[in-house]
């Protein structure tokens, strides 16, 4: 069976494009995750966000348009341990855009980011009354804390909570991706026909929505070898050639 973590990958029927896809995506997740690793100021994190927000706009167009094109006209399949396919891969997509959610708030919170889990726990640890006046007084407690443990300590908790965030994503993205191919896609090639799939192909591929509808296209071409960059075209070609793209 073929995965997005095979050297070289080959195109037997439209849906195929989505070891593609995965294996680009993950590329983005792996980048982030080895810049991440390797952080040590705040201009590093400044360099950091275009390379994260890259990463989630694909992912994020990604899991959209699958719970509508993809998932969307499938038919459920029980498995015999009781998991219901079509179920669980938009449940796998929550998670994802729950990953992507954690991370957008936590790149925003700016260089005390990483004291929000220490203020967690002291809201919760502290007496009904001063919960109420520490949930009000968030952001100034915020301040106070990034004050008492020192600027160094602060910023380095921040880089070491955002690490985390972002493996935390890219695990869940490699199972969600695992898991589609080996349960999802069956079904697809089972139950669409070689045009409904091209027809789904196509809206992975092409934003109609974006000024520049190739942008998630040429970013895949941007992440295979020349093996595969012809597969991907001869697909292009093929929805090109059936009128799909409407662009
Ligand atoms: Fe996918
Ligand atoms: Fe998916």
């Amino acid at each position: 069976m073929a995965s997005f973590t095979d050297e070289i990958l080959f195109i037997e029927t439209p849906i195929d494009v989505m070891f593609f896809m995965h294996k680009a995506f993950m590329s983005h997740a792996k980048k982030a995750e080895t810049m991440s690793g390797l952080l040590k100021t705040s201009d590093d994190i400044e360099r950091l966000k275009p390379v994260i927000d890259h990463w989630l706009r694909h992912i994020t167009y990604h899991v959209d348009t699958e719970d509508m094109f993809l998932t969307g006209p499938l038919q459920e399949l029980e498995l015999h341990d009781g998991r219901l396919v079509v179920r669980d891969n938009v449940i796998e997509h929550d998670e994802i855009r729950s990953g992507k959610i954690a991370l957008e708030e936590f790149l925003s919170n700016g260089p005390t980011a990483g004291l929000t889990s220490l203020l967690e726990s002291l809201v919760f640890a502290a007496e009904e009354e001063q919960h109420q006046e520490l949930v009000q007084n968030v952001e100034n407690l915020k301040l106070v804390i990034a004050d008492a443990l020192g600027e160094e300590k602060t910023s380095n908790r921040t880089i070491r909570h955002l690490h985390q965030s972002i493996l935390a994503l890219r695990v869940v993205e490699w199972d969600h991706f695992e898991n589609e191919e080996a349960f999802v896609l069956p079904l697809v090639r089972e139950q669409m026909t070689h045009n409904e799939q091209l027809k789904c192909a196509s809206k992975l591929l092409f934003d109609s929505s974006s000024e520049n509808p190739r942008w998630i296209i040429d970013d895949i071409y941007d992440g295979l070898s020349e093996e595969e960059i012809g597969e991907v075209e001869k697909l292009e070609r093929e929805i090109q050639n059936c009128g799909l793209l409407d662009l």
